[in-house]
């Protein structure tokens, strides 16, 4: 089994001379945390508003900033930066680099470095919304875009010149998303996943609720690496804190009644279905309409089991892949294995909730995979995302095997 995680990991950064520059060191620690190896190059003017030796100490590498430093050039060398780069990324980008690059102006150690790579470019704008409108910047946009070279679109909001609008650097993890999304390999253009997360809340009166302690972030690693892997993704989340991974289309609910409608509603649209949320198996009998006063005897919940989704899709499902999963706190291959088939599942994915680094609220899973022919895959602790790459691995093995 191939891992999907292997990707290109080699970033050349080039930070010109905005405000935004401190959020470029940001990036810089998010790129490192996800594994990427990054190479700083500052021009002049960025030098004026972040000092080189922040990059240094955050990326772990010697920051690149003038072409004809023979130092510089006997360690870096400019071209070893263009060859190496896997991803050039610009940003923040002023209007005065975009326009260097669309005339083709190489006159310091960043241009030079673009005019000279063969990797793929991506230019992250910042700058007044004046300028940006201005139609001369967006004419070399448009050029560079024909060209092929990739564009973020500044984001709206205060700018530091005092205006407000759009000109501000997009946030830093949103520029690490676009940039996994650059850098992986795209085999699962042309499914449409439909992914669920996150806990229910079952309401017992106005104020409280049955809930679990699922905090969504299987459900939505699933659905960030689907969409970074190509997919069209539906993410049907109960109530989390988290932000929703970028590109994916979001309905967010509460009950379990509520998930089995969106999920019904969605379902015969979907190439596959991947169930990570923890469905809430009993609501109150009753709703109270009032807060349930306090008192000194104990009260009795009288609870109704909620219906099992899962198995419903399993009953209806007409060529979609049905990934279910299994929180177990005992015996978990042999429970998981009952659940495959009850539910007509063709994998399924099953965690020990009680295991450390496994199950709830955290950003790890330990899982173990079972497929209908008997297959037992445990895996290693992991991330939820190298989880969910594994997971899709499994799934595009599963598709080719049938379809050949
Ligand atoms: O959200 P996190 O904090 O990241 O935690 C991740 C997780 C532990 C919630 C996740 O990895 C996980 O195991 N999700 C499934 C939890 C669960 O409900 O397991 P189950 O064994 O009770 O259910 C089996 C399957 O049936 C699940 O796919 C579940 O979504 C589905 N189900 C369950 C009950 C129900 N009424 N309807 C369902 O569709």
């Amino acid at each position: 089994m191939t891992s999907g995680n292997r990707e290109p990991r080699n970033i050349v950064l080039g930070v010109s001379g905005g405000i935004a520059c401190y959020k470029a060191v940001e990036l810089v620690r998010l790129l490192v945390r996800d594994g990427f190896t990054v190479q700083v190059i500052m021009t002049r003017e960025a030098l004026e508003f972040v000092t080189p030796l922040t990059f240094q100490t955050i990326s772990g590498r010697s920051v690149a900033t003038e072409t004809f430093s023979l130092t510089q050039e006997s360690e870096i060398g400019h071209i070893n930066l263009a060859d190496q780069a896997d991803l050039l990324v610009i940003a923040p980008a002023t209007a005065n680099i975009i326009g260097k690059i669309a005339t083709g102006i190489a006159d310091d150690l960043l241009t030079t470095v673009i005019m000279a790579t063969r990797a793929q470019v991506l230019i992250a704008p910042s700058m007044n919304v004046h300028m940006y409108e201005n139609p001369i910047l967006q004419g070399n946009i448009s050029k560079l875009k024909g060209l092929g070279y990739h564009f973020m679109e500044p984001v709206e909001g205060y700018l530091a010149c005092g205006y407000e609008g759009r000109g501000r650097l997009p946030e830093p993890q949103d520029i690490v998303e676009e940039i996994h999304g650059l850098v992986k390999k795209k085999d699962l253009v042309g499914e449409r996943l439909l992914i669920t997360a996150g806990p229910n809340r079952e309401p017992l009166d106005p104020i409280r609720y049955i809930g679990n302690r699922s905090s969504g972030k299987m459900g939505y690693a699933l659905a960030r690496i689907g969409v970074r892997r190509g997919a069209e993704v539906t993410l049907i989340s109960g109530p989390t804190s988290l932000r929703p991974p970028q590109g994916v289309r979001l309905i967010s609910v509460l009950t379990a009644a509520e998930m089995r409608q969106a999920v019904l509603k969605e379902f015969s649209a979907a190439t596959a279905v991947l169930m990570a949320a923890a469905v809430a198996d009993y609501h109150p009998e009753k709703l109270l309409p009032k807060k349930i006063k306090r008192g000194r005897d104990p009260i009795q919940l009288r609870l109704k089991p909620n219906p099992d989704i899962l198995r419903e899709v399993g009953m209806r499902k007409n060529g979609q892949i049905l990934i279910g999963f299994a929180a177990e706190t005992e015996a978990l291959v042999a429970n998981a294995k009952k659940k495959l088939h009850e539910k007509n599942l063709d994998l399924i994915v099953a965690n020990n909730v009680t295991e450390e680094g496994s199950g709830f609220d955290v950003d790890t899973n330990v899982a173990t995979i079972l497929d209908r022919k008997g297959g037992v895959h445990s895996l290693p602790l992991m991330s939820k995302e190298e989880l969910a790459d594994r997971i899709y691995d499994y799934l595009l093995a599963l598709k080719n095997s049938t379809s050949s």
